[in-house]
């Protein structure tokens, strides 16, 4: 599975790329505006940082077709590999991705509420869909509708991947990942709450504690 963060936090950025293997960022507007900084400070600072491996994903704000296909272009541009261009499954947007296809940049079709309108964002080419799993939840079975998504996918043998989105607890990340999914796109405070577990802090403290009541040191060798 591919393990992506969702943020412009740029600290949060390098420290779980150090601790984890990581596939690359995402971002929306909503977050970009998040880090307080100006778009094209934040946008430099995290393409300047990842490795030309890591993918950096950005999110196009116009809405109109035309407006929609020019920002993809431009972002399209920011690096010469591994850049992605979100863009949110509207009618423009579908318009958008199907051209994008045919114009050879890569796509991540965003803001998906259902299995059906991501299948349809596949059919026109998008490499990556982003269903948005915690706020699905609102409408019915977030979890399940990424299931059925996974499953129409791979019945019809598209090559598209789904990189869940929008969660907002570890049990969201862990039921599908044990589902299969390819991607997930987790905010920093998900990935923190996946790996500090409090019982192996209070393991590893009985271990230091046993073995410095033992042999009055806390190192393997003196
Ligand atoms: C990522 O691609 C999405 O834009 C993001 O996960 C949406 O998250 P939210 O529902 O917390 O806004």
């Amino acid at each position: 599975m591919e393990l992506i963060l969702d943020t412009a936090d740029i600290k949060a950025i390098k420290a779980l790329d150090e601790l984890l293997t990581v596939t690359g960022v995402t971002t929306n507007p909503t977050i970009i505006t998040k880090s307080g900084k100006d778009p094209e400070t934040v946008i430099q600072e995290i393409a300047d940082y990842l490795s030309e491996d890591q993918l950096f994903f950005i999110q196009v704000v116009k809405t109109d077709y035309e407006g929609i296909m020019e920002e993809a272009e431009r972002i399209s541009k920011i690096r010469p590999k591994n850049m992605l261009v979100k863009i949110p499954v509207t009618r423009e947007g579908l318009k958008a991705i199907k051209e994008c296809k045919k114009r050879g940049i890569r796509t991540l079709a965003t803001a998906i509420y259902s299995a059906d309108e991501a299948f349809l964002a596949a059919m026109n080419g998008a490499d990556y869909l982003a269903p948005y799993v915690n706020r699905m939840c609102n409408y019915g079975d977030g979890v399940a509708e990424v299931k059925d998504l996974i499953e129409m996918l791979r019945i019809n043998n598209m090559p598209t991947k789904v990189v869940a989105a929008s969660f907002k607890n570890t049990s969201q990340a862990h039921e599908l990942i044990k589902a299969g999914i390819q991607a997930e796109t987790l905010p920093p405070d998900v990935v923190w709450n996946m790996i500090d577990h409090p019982g192996t802090k209070i393991a590893v403290g009985e271990f230091t504690m046993n073995w410095q009541k033992a042999y009055g040191r806390t190192t393997l060798f003196e």
